[in-house]
C-alpha cells in the first residue's frame, strides 16, 4: 500500500471534456471513496463556460449518472467528493483571465498546504497546450513560482503535439515552466495492469527470455481493435486520425515493452532507456518501404458522423509491418494493427515461435496450424495463454493445438486499479515510470511523420464496419 500523496489541487483543464467525464472525475472520486487521496484536496475545473462551483458539481453529479449510474450510490461520499469540486471559467487563449484561476488556487481554499502543491492536467486538444502552459507561466502558475517545500506538477495528455516539430515546440515551452522531472506526459495503456505485467511476464521467469529473439521467434503481432467507431469525437478525430490517436503512442509503447532489452534496474530512468532505444531502432519508412508495409483504412460511414468534413481521408484504421534493426530482433517482423469499428474489442500482442526443425507429424500445414505461441491479452480479458500442439487421441499421430492459460481474475482475488487510478496517484506521488520520456516521444513521432510523409495523399482504404479491415491487410500479413 503506497502513501498517500501530499496534500495538493489537481487543475483539470479541459473539464468539459469526454476524457474529464469518462475517466478522470470518475477515478478520482473512486479514489476518494477509497481513501487514497490525501486528507486535503481541491479539484478545480477550467472551462470556458460559465458556470457557479454548484453548477459544475451539478454537471460532474448528471454526467456520472449517465456515464456510471452504479457508482453513485453512496450519496453521502458523493457529497463529501462534490464539496471538493470548484470551477473557474477561463478562455485558454485569453492570458488575463489566468489571474482568476490564480487567485481561486491561491485563495479559494483558505488552506495553505492545498494551494501549495498543483497538479495541472491538460485534457485539452494538443494544440492549446504551448498556450496554457505560457499562461500558466505569465501569471506565476509554473514551478518558478512556486515556494520551497511546495511542488507543481503537470500532466499532458496524449497526443503530445501534432509530429515531431510541434512535440519539440512543446517540450521547449512546458520546459521553460516545469523541470522534467515535474512533467508527466500520460499514456493510460502503460496503466494498465496488463501492460504493466509484460515486463514482469518476461523478466521475472527465466524460461521466456531466452527464447525472445529472432532465433526462435518468427513473428510478433500486436492488435488493438475497437468494435465502435468515433462515438462523438469527431473534431478530435479529424484532427489525429488513428495514427496519432493510437499508433504513436498506445502501439508503440506495447512494441516497445514487448521488445525492449532487460533494463539495468527496475527505475524509470532504465526502463525508459531502454524503450527509448527500442524505439530508436525501428526501420526507417522510406515511401517504397511503406508501400509495401502500411495500410491505413476508414471505415463505411465515417463521412456522416458528427463534425467529419464530407471529403475527409483520415483514417480509423492502420496496419503497419514494423522491423526493429537491431541484434535480437532483426528481420522479426512486427505485425501492429489498430481501428475503428472493427469485428471485436480486443487488445493483445501474440508472439509466434518459429517451427521445430522436423515436422513428423505432418501435413505439411500442421506447424502453422499448432505453430507455438505466447498470447498476451491485454484486454478485455486479462490473460496470458501458451499455445502448443498435442497429441489428438485416437490411433492416428495428429497433432491439435491446445492451450495453458492464466487468467488475472481467477488467480487473484485483487481487482487491479485503472490506469486513471495508478496514474493520477502516480503523479501525485512523483513517479515517472509509467509516463513517456520526452526522447521517447520523440522517436514515435519520427516514425508516425514518416509514415504520413510516405503515404502522403493516398487515400485510406475503405473498410466494412464490424469487419477486420482493408482487403489488402491480407496481402501485408502474407
Ligand atoms: C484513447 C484513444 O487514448 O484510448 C481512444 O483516444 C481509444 O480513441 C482509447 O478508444 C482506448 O483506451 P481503452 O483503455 O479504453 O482501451
Amino acid at each position: 500500500m503506497r502513501l498517500k500523496p501530499d496534500t495538493c489541487t489537481i487543475i483539470i483543464f479541459g473539464a468539459h471534456s469526454d476524457l474529464a467525464a469518462r475517466k478522470l472525475f470518475p477515478s478520482l472520486y473512486e479514489l476518494a471513496l477509497w481513501g487514497h487521496l490525501p486528507d486535503e484536496y481541491r479539484i478545480v475545473g477550467v472551462g470556458r463556460a460559465a458556470l457557479s462551483h454548484e453548477e459544475f458539481r451539478v454537471k460532474v453529479h448528471e454526467k456520472m449518472a449517465t456515464l456510471f449510474p452504479e457508482s453513485l450510490q453512496d450519496e453521502a461520499g458523493f457529497r463529501s467528493f462534490s464539496a471538493r469540486l470548484f470551477y473557474v471559467r477561463v478562455d485558454f487563449a485569453q492570458c488575463e483571465e489566468y489571474h482568476a484561476l490564480k487567485k481561486e488556487l491561491m485563495e479559494g481554499s483558505g488552506e495553505s498546504a492545498v494551494c501549495r502543491n498543483l497538479l495541472f492536467y491538460l485534457a485539452t486538444p494538443p494544440a492549446l497546450a504551448p498556450v496554457i502552459v505560457r499562461n500558466l507561466q505569465h501569471v506565476g502558475l509554473g514551478e518558478r513560482g512556486c515556494s520551497s517545500g511546495s511542488w507543481r506538477k503537470i500532466i499532458v495528455e496524449k497526443p503530445y503535439g501534432r509530429n515531431l516539430q510541434t512535440a519539440r515546440e512543446l517540450n521547449t515551452i512546458i520546459g521553460e515552466v516545469f523541470h522534467e522531472e515535474r512533467i508527466f506526459r500520460i499514456d493510460h495503456y502503460l496503466g494498465k495492469e496488463t501492460v504493466q505485467n509484460i515486463m514482469v511476464f518476461r523478466f521475472s521467469n527465466g524460461i521466456f527470455e531466452p527464447l525472445w529473439n529472432r532465433q526462435n521467434i518468427a513473428s510478433v503481432t500486436i492488435t488493438i481493435a475497437e468494435a465502435f467507431g468515433i462515438r462523438d469525437r469527431g473534431a478530435f478525430y479529424e484532427e489525429a486520425g488513428l495514427l496519432r490517436d493510437i499508433m504513436q503512442n498506445h502501439a508503440l509503447q506495447l512494441l516497445a515493452s514487448v521488445a525492449m532489452e532487460p533494463p539495468v534496474d527496475f527505475s524509470a530512468e532504465s526502463v525508459r532507456d531502454e524503450k527509448a532505444k527500442l524505439l530508436r531502432s525501428i526501420r526507417h519508412f522510406t515511401p517504397e518501404y511503406a508501400a509495401q508495409t502500411v495500410v491505413l483504412g476508414q471505415y463505411e460511414g465515417y463521412h456522416s458522423e458528427k463534425n467529419v468534413a464530407p471529403d475527409s481521408t483520415v483514417e480509423t484504421f492502420a496496419a503497419i509491418k514494423f522491423f526493429v534493426d537491431n541484434w535480437r530482433w532483426k528481420d522479426v517482423p512486427f505485425y501492429v494493427k489498430a481501428g475503428k469499428n472493427l469485428a471485436e474489442t480486443v487488445t493483445e500482442i501474440v508472439i509466434t515461435f518459429k517451427c521445430p526443425p522436423q515436422n513428423y507429424f505432418g501435413p505439411a500445414e500442421s506447424c502453422s496450424y499448432s505453430a507455438n505461441q505466447v498470447i498476451l491479452r491485454i484486454q478485455p480479458e486479462e490473460t496470458i495463454a501458451i499455445k502448443f500442439g498435442a497429441k489428438r487421441p485416437g490411433e492416428a499421430v495428429i497433432t491439435d493445438p491446445v492451450y495453458m492459460k492464466f487468467d488475472y481474475k481467477t488467480s487473484f482475488a485483487e481487482v487491479g486499479v485503472t490506469p486513471y487510478h495508478r496514474l493520477l496517484l502516480d503523479a501525485m506521488a512523483g513517479e515517472q515510470m509509467n509516463f513517456i520520456r520526452q526522447d521517447s516521444v520523440e522517436y514515435s513521432w519520427a516514425i508516425v511523420d514518416a509514415i504520413r510523409e510516405a503515404v502522403g495523399d493516398h487515400p485510406p482504404e475503405t473498410y466494412p464496419i464490424h469487419s477486420w479491415g482493408p482487403q489488402s491487410v491480407e496481402d501485408l500479413y502474407g
